[in-house]
């Protein structure tokens, strides 16, 4: 009675109806992490030639096992390359089935590989430096995101578009100005992978279950070895934290907000109604009931993607919250969350990146709403200030005067007669029409950090060096 069908007759009476097979192979489902953490291989590999490098060194084992045990993973490692090794989940987890595998291929001197360490360290291994080298990955994807604005801020430092708050039109800016607050976001998110990549630069391996180890190990070699620039310096904390999976997660939940912001202007620019930059042909679909239609499909999935990536954060803040210290098996849970947003948050730079650099912007089409909708208004009340002295309050209210007559008539501000004007506030002179056209508003604009189109070159300039 040793086969499947079999078993599946002892399954639990209070809750196995569904089930095929009685509880350990429940338990064997909900405790296997081999489904995904096979993603760690190599850095599981590369963590275990360094620890058995080291064991030898400090003369814990001898030279013959360190070099049958490196071989060893080095087959194991061409053989998950190739797609020949056989993941088996009755072992559980990646670190198992390499240990399983290296047993097979060595024999007993496979068993001395796992001395002075734990799985506990050497997960927590293996994840820092999976996420280290995802955060580089991340940094680099960034790099070219801002090229990217770059670029395009230079060819357009002089485009003037509407500015907005409360997506009603405020005032003039350019469209290269417009680029460089998103260079300003992505900016302070690859700082923030910088910082975390820092932070994530110490080698938990050798803390072993959370004590440490009575045998001589030399930690600081270990760290060297794997690149890390120094060991952790307490075990317990080490294969309790998480904080570095935390950290990849609020820098990608962060960062996704920025992309999701960057979507959404482009989901509105895009309409036939703004008209303000048309999609390349590459980063939109068609309908296929409506021909005249092209979507802007990838950025409204960048502006989606936030959302599981937001959700991954608290998933694992959740999953954190109220462990004890040290080790839990709660901290399994880790790896999908920051797998998933990895991935999406990677395919959302490069989707972006993509769209940034194809789009075609529409400079007239940004003109000529600039200069609707009374933009120039703060433009009229800083001249009565500057020209006539009048207490910013009071011009502020003969500016409003100004723009309720232009409405009543149906035209622009520039469009009102200078009688009409003068009737409003006699000392308003001619010299007026001078700052009441978009490029005039945006020449004057040159405090530092502003929207002339001159300041906007000296950002790009700044930017340039540092990118
Ligand atoms: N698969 C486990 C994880 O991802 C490895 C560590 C297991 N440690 C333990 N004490 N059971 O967390």
């Amino acid at each position: 009675m040793a086969d499947g069908s079999s078993e599946s007759k002892s399954s639990n009476q209070m809750w196995g109806g569904r089930f095929a097979s009685g509880p350990d192979a429940i338990m064997e489902e909900i405790n296997a992490s081999i489904g995904f953490d096979k993603k760690l291989y190599a850095q599981d590999i590369r963590g275990s030639i360094a620890h058995a490098t080291m064991l030898a060194h400090q003369g814990i084992i001898s030279a013959e096992d360190k070099d049958k045990i490196v071989h060893g993973l080095n087959t194991i490692l061409s053989e998950i390359e190739s797609g020949s090794f056989e993941f088996s989940r009755r072992l559980e987890d990646i670190h198992m089935n390499i240990e399983a595998r290296l047993a097979a291929l060595i024999g007993p001197a496979a068993g001395r590989l796992h001395t002075a360490r734990s799985r506990n360290d050497q997960v927590a291994l293996d994840f820092r430096l999976w996420a280290k080298e995802e955060l580089q990955k991340t940094e680099k994807a960034l790099t070219a995101l801002i090229a990217a604005f770059l670029d395009r801020a230079e060819e357009h430092a002089e485009t003037v578009m509407p500015g907005f708050t409360h997506l009603q039109t405020a005032q003039p800016v350019t469209f290269g100005h417009h680029c460089m607050a998103y260079v300003e976001m992505f900016g302070r998110d690859r700082a923030r992978v910088r910082h975390a990549i820092e932070h994530m630069d110490e080698s938990p391996i050798g803390a072993a279950a959370l004590a440490g180890t009575g045998f001589p190990i030399d930690r600081h070699m270990t760290a060297r070895a794997l690149g890390f620039r120094e060991p952790t310096r307490n075990s317990i904390d080490t294969v309790s934290d998480r904080d570095f999976a935390l950290e990849f997660l609020s820098i990608a939940a962060i960062a996704a907000t920025h992309l999701s912001r960057l979507a959404e202007e482009i989901v509105i620019w895009s309409t036939p109604q703004f008209g303000f930059i048309r999609l390349s042909d590459a980063f939109s679909t068609g309908s296929s009931i409506m021909p005249q239609k092209k979507n802007p499909d990838a950025a409204e999935l960048v502006r989606a993607k936030t959302g599981r990536i937001n959700g991954s954060l608290i998933a694992l803040l959740t999953v954190m919250k109220g462990l004890p210290l040290a080790y839990s098996k709660d901290m399994q849970e880790d790896k999908e969350q920051v797998f998933d947003a990895a991935e999406n948050l990677e395919l959302a730079v490069a989707a972006m990146t993509g769209m940034v650099r194809d789009m075609t912007v529409r400079a007239d089409r940004m003109k000529a709403a600039a200069g609707s909708g009374y933009s120039t208004a703060t433009d009229l009340a800083d001249w009565l200030v500057r020209e006539a002295g009048l207490p910013f309050r009071e011009a502020h209210h003969v500016t409003g005067r100004a723009v309720a007559l232009a409405e009543e008539k149906g035209c622009e501000l520039a469009d009102l007669a200078l009688a009409e004007l003068q009737a409003i506030n006699p000392a308003i002179t001619d010299k007026v029409f001078d700052v009441l056209t978009v490029e005039a508003s945006v020449a004057s604009r040159t405090s530092f950090g502003g929207t002339a189109p001159a300041e906007v070159r000296k950002q790009i300039a700044w930017w340039r060096t540092r990118n």
